[in-house]
C-alpha cells in the first residue's frame, strides 16, 4: 500500500460516515484499553497532545478533557472527510481546545519539542515510511515524555477480523510486516526494532485483550460487511457479486465455528506501545 492508497482507503466520505455509526461497537470493544492508552500517556494539565490518525475523533475528545481548557489536543488525519466529523464532533460537544489537521503524519512539518504527549489509537501501523516517521516523531516530543499507541496484535490472535481479512484479501493477512496494513505492527519484537532505531527510549510493549459479543455467525458477518470501513469495505468493493457470495458463505461456516447455542463469542488482542524520549 502507498501512500495514496491509503487516501483512498479512509478518505471517503462513507468511509466517515460508517465509523461515526460504529462509534458504540468501538466503545464497547475498545473502551478499556484506550483508557489505558491514554493512562499511559501521563498527560497533565495544559498539555499539548498529538492525536495521530484520529479517525472521527473518539481519543481526541478523551485527551482533550483530560489537558483542560488551558491544554490543547492537535489532531492530524490523512483523511479530509474523518478530520471533518471531528472538527463536529467538537462543536457539538462544547470542546474548543482541539485542533485539526488533514494531513500524512509523515509529512507532518512542526518545530522540534512541540507536544507534550502523543496518543494514537489504531493508526501507526497504516503508516508509510514508519522509521523516518518515528524518528520525526520523536524529535518533536518534549524531552522526558511519551508516546502512548494501540496497534492491532497478531492475525491469530484476532479472528474478529483476522478470517475476514484472509477471505477477502490474503495478501493482507499473509505479509503483515511487509507494507502498512493491519497486521503489519503485530509482532512485538519487530514494534520494538522500530522504535529503538527511531532512538525511542523506555519502549514497553504489552498484550491487552478484548472480547466482543454478537448473537450469531451469520449476524456478525453480515453486519460486519455492511458497516466497514477502511480496508475491509475496499476489499469487499473488488469482489464481483459470485466473489462476494462465496466469502459470505464461507466466512459464516468459519465463524460458526465460535458459536455458541446463545452468542457468538470472538476474542481479539491489541499491543499497547507505550515510549519515552529522556528528558
Ligand atoms: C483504524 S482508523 C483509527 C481511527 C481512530 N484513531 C480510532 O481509533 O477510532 C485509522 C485512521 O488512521 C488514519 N491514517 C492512516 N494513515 C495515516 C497517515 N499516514 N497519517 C495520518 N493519518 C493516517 C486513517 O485515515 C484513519 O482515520
Amino acid at each position: 500500500m502507498n501512500k495514496n492508497q491509503n487516501i483512498y482507503v479512509w478518505d471517503t466520505q462513507e468511509a466517515a460516515e460508517k465509523w461515526v455509526q460504529k462509534k458504540n461497537e468501538r466503545d464497547r470493544l475498545l473502551g478499556t484499553v484506550t483508557m489505558h492508552m491514554i493512562e499511559q500517556a501521563k498527560l497533565r494539565l495544559d498539555d499539548h497532545v498529538l492525536d495521530i490518525g484520529a479517525g472521527t475523533g473518539d481519543q481526541t475528545l478523551l485527551a482533550a478533557k483530560s489537558v483542560g481548557a488551558q491544554g490543547k489536543v492537535t489532531a492530524i488525519d490523512i483523511s479530509q472527510s474523518m478530520i471533518s466529523v471531528v472538527n463536529q464532533v467538537m462543536k457539538s460537544e462544547n470542546v474548543s481546545n482541539v485542533e485539526t489537521m488533514v494531513i500524512d503524519v509523515a509529512k507532518l512539518d512542526v518545530p522540534e519539542e512541540t507536544f507534550d504527549a502523543m496518543i494514537a489509537r489504531m493508526s501507526l501501523m497504516f503508516v508509510d515510511e514508519l522509521e523516518e516517521t518515528l524518528t520525526k516523531l520523536y524529535q518533536i516530543l518534549k524531552g522526558g515524555r511519551t508516546l502512548s499507541a494501540l496497534v492491532w496484535s497478531k492475525a491469530e490472535a484476532n479472528p474478529w477480523i483476522a478470517p475476514i481479512m484472509q477471505v477477502l484479501r490474503p495478501e493482507a493477512v499473509l505479509d503483515p510486516l511487509g507494507r502498512p496494513g493491519l497486521f503489519s505492527l503485530s509482532e512485538p519484537d519487530h514494534v520494538q526494532r522500530q522504535f529503538q532505531l527511531a532512538g525511542w527510549e523506555e519502549i514497553q510493549i504489552q498484550k491487552l485483550s478484548i472480547t466482543q459479543e454478537y448473537s450469531s455467525a451469520e449476524s456478525y458477518v453480515l453486519n460486519h460487511i455492511q458497516t466497514s470501513s477502511g480496508p475491509t469495505a475496499v476489499a469487499w468493493a473488488e469482489l464481483n457479486d459470485q466473489e462476494q457470495q462465496n466469502a459470505l458463505k464461507k466466512l459464516i461456516e468459519i465463524y460458526q465455528q465460535y458459536e455458541t447455542s446463545a452468542k457468538l463469542s470472538l476474542p481479539g488482542e491489541v499491543l499497547l506501545i507505550v515510549a519515552s524520549k529522556h528528558g
